[in-house]
């Protein structure tokens, strides 16, 4: 099928298999359409049918209350074009720039299911090639008889990887993670795509990173702290991390934390426990480590006072979570939008 994209600034042609998105054709072409979640629910892909007709793969997604069916506009990751089809992008488009982490669909399999907590299970997947990716990005994954990708932030950073590592929420309701959480084994087969996402860490940069992470959107930020801190940025520079969970029994990775902060000082670890009073016995166990009670946007608040100067935020979590840390930055820590990364996909 051809596909054929009217952006602001030019066209594009490009050519989408069957059953393949028209967004994630564009992506693995080498076209940066425009997304975030790249699973339906936050609206970005939005893009008006000028000629030829779409199937919508998920017609129940949450983005579609972003688009005016009735003027023919659709979300780009969940149509799939039903010949060859022209669409119009009311954004400015560009081609991937040289160098990046190529994104393409592939197979991989799932390994190594393990609770962290309760209700978080870090699991990895294997590919039998190796799937580079720069740390902060993404994956979208597709488990067997479950409709439709989730998005899940890779844990580790290394180059050429032939394993991914995620941790995933329990989710009532949510397909993938009721799949991950009751059926999936060892070994069972997923479909992927990416790796998506710009809220990413490259070494270079000269600034202070402070970063704000709700629950399992710590994932992301191991990714980051694990190439900052191997690439030594912290020799040089502050950083904090601030990860919020209900209670000290929700938090994970305190292990991988420490060991963090040992290799880098400079690397302040606060975690705020919203819903309890810090218990002193138990956090002991994790002398490297700093533990507060309030929700993570106040936390941070209260540490960042005085230091917004040359910093870059990276924010992560669930949305209300989210929308706090951004406010605070934006409003009290006057920081402008370059300077703050985050993905949407919740
Ligand atoms: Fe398509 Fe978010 S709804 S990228």
């Amino acid at each position: 099928m051809r596909i054929r994209i009217n952006a602001r600034n030019r066209g594009f042609q490009y050519e989408a298999a069957p059953g393949e998105t028209v967004l994630y054709a564009g992506l693995a072409t080498g076209i940066e359409l425009p997304y975030e979640c790249a699973t339906g629910t936050c609206g970005t892909c939005k893009a008006k049918l000028i000629e030829g007709s779409v199937r919508d793969a998920w017609p129940e997604a949450p983005g579609r209350k972003f688009v005016k069916s009735a003027q023919g506009e659709c979300l780009l990751c969940q149509c799939v074009a039903e010949g060859d089809v022209t669409l119009e992008v009311a954004k400015f488009v560009q081609s991937t720039e040289p160098g990046a982490c190529p994104v393409a669909a592939g197979a991989g399999v799932l390994r190594r299911p393990k609770l962290l907590t309760h209700d978080v299970m870090a699991f990895d997947v294997e590919f039998e090639q190796a799937r580079d990716f720069e740390a902060g990005q993404f994956m979208v994954l597709a488990a067997p008889g479950v409709p439709g990708y989730r998005a899940y932030s890779m844990v580790n950073y290394e180059r050429a990887p032939r394993r991914l590592a995620f941790v995933a929420k329990k989710k009532p309701g949510g397909g993938f993670s009721e799949w991950l959480f009751g059926e999936a084994s060892d070994g069972a087969a997923l479909r992927v795509f990416g790796p998506l996402g710009k809220a990413t860490f490259r070494p270079g940069i000269t600034n202070n990173l402070a970063c704000i992470a709700g629950g399992s959107g710590i994932a992301g930020m191991m990714s980051i702290l694990e190439r900052a801190v191997g690439e030594g940025h912290f020799e040089s520079h502050d950083g904090w991390l601030f990860f919020g969970v209900r209670r000290l029994a929700d938090a994970f990775f305190l292990e991988e934390l420490t060991a963090l902060r040992e290799r880098a000082p400079r690397l302040a670890i606060t975690v705020a426990l919203s819903d309890e009073p810090v218990p002193a016995e138990e956090a002991g166990r994790w002398p490297q480590l700093a533990f507060e009670q309030g929700f993570v946007h106040e936390v941070a608040r209260r540490a960042l006072q005085g230091r917004y100067q040359n910093i870059r935020a990276y924010v992560a979590g669930p949305p209300p979570a989210v929308d706090a840390a951004l406010r605070l930055l934006l409003l009290e820590g006057k920081l402008t939008a370059d300077h703050i990364r985050y993905d949407k996909f919740s």
